[in-house]
């Protein structure tokens, strides 16, 4: 029941939202990697919000699981059982992504499960010449078939990570309002400047977001000051609040937003997805000046808060 009552209001807030696309569907998918080598920080939270959130308003989302732990396959409620391939047969044995998707409870969201051999996969890249291409490769046959790709990384700068960088056109770093947060982004700004000389010229930073920020307390408020210093309009307007809902929304196998869909969090990922369309379509603009965006009275933000409210 409780299933079918989500999917509804996906479906509703879906339907109402897809008026806020003004601009033709872009032939080819925006692939936007999830990363931060640091663990804990709300990468797969943010992957499995903002795909769904994307979703609603009919973008049609495909959700890589890149990571062993395997969290964005779960928290999307899908079990072992029905997922015996993934990540690891698409990198490691070749397999064409499409006959390895997996539906979710999300109308418009496919995903690619992990499953646990990805645990090996970080070796097994090792022989490969071509290691660090190989995503990118498996992901190209699917660029017209979507409008977003999001690639959910393991907390770890290695193959994995490397194969997500090069697969991407950006990068979106979830950055946790805590101490050591600045010193863990600069080591992957390097690393992303260093992908971009050697294998992606191309590659873009799509946007820092401040997750479990908690505005009781201090040190969250200097962080997220310090973020923003440093990275100016880069940096999401919306953080993402530290919320109970979104921590219980995983062992029910569902994003927040299905799970409890006025919560403060479903809230904030509602607003972020409204915030990366916004940036899509200025993107898009800037690129094809010739496309029409459709005059409208309603910005996504104006026309999610009425849904939510
Ligand atoms: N805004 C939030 N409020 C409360 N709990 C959160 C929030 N965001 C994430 N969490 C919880 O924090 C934990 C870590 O989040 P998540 O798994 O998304 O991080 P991650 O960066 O993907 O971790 P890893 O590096 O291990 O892959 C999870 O238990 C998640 O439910
Ligand atoms: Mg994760």
């Amino acid at each position: 029941m409780q299933h079918n009552k989500s999917t509804t209001n996906t479906t509703e807030t879906g339907s109402a939202l897809a008026a806020a696309s003004t601009v033709q569907p872009p032939a080819s998918a925006r692939i936007i990697a999830l990363a931060n080598q640091k663990g804990g920080v709300g990468k797969t939270t943010t992957a499995i919000n903002l795909a769904t959130a994307l979703a609603a308003v009919k973008k049609r989302v495909l959700l890589i699981d890149l990571d062993p732990q395997a969290n964005a396959t779960t928290g999307l409620g899908i079990s072992h059982r029905i997922r015996e391939q993934g990540t690891y047969s698409a990198l490691i044995e070749g397999i064409p992504i499409q006959d390895l998707l997996c539906p979710s409870l999300v109308p418009h969201l496919d995903v690619l499960p992990a499953t646990t051999n990805l645990l090996g996969a970080e070796l097994e890249l090792v022989s490969f010449a071509t290691r660090e291409q190989l995503l990118r490769r498996a992901l190209m046959p699917l660029r017209s078939s979507y409008d977003y790709i999001l690639i959910d990384c393991p907390p770890a700068l290695g193959l994995l990570t490397l194969n997500a960088l090069v697969g991407a056109d950006s990068v979106l770093i979830p950055v946790q309002c805590e101490y050591y947060a600045l010193e863990g982004l600069s080591q992957l700004m390097r690393t992303i400047e260093r992908v971009r000389g050697l294998f992606n010229r191309a590659l873009e930073l799509q946007g820092i977001l401040l997750t479990m920020y908690d505005r009781r307390n201090n040190l969250c408020d200097v962080v997220a000051e310090d973020v923003r210093h440093h990275f100016g309009a880069k940096v999401y307007t919306t953080p993402i609040p530290r919320n109970i809902r979104i921590s219980e929304a995983p062992s029910h196998g569902k994003p927040v937003i299905l799970y409890d869909t006025k919560c403060v969090g479903s809230k904030a990922y509602i607003e972020l997805a409204s915030e990366v369309l916004t940036q899509e379509k200025a993107r898009l603009a800037a690129m094809k000046p010739h496309v029409t965006i459709a005059a409208t009275d309603q910005t996504p933000h104006t026309l999610i808060n009425k849904i939510i409210a």
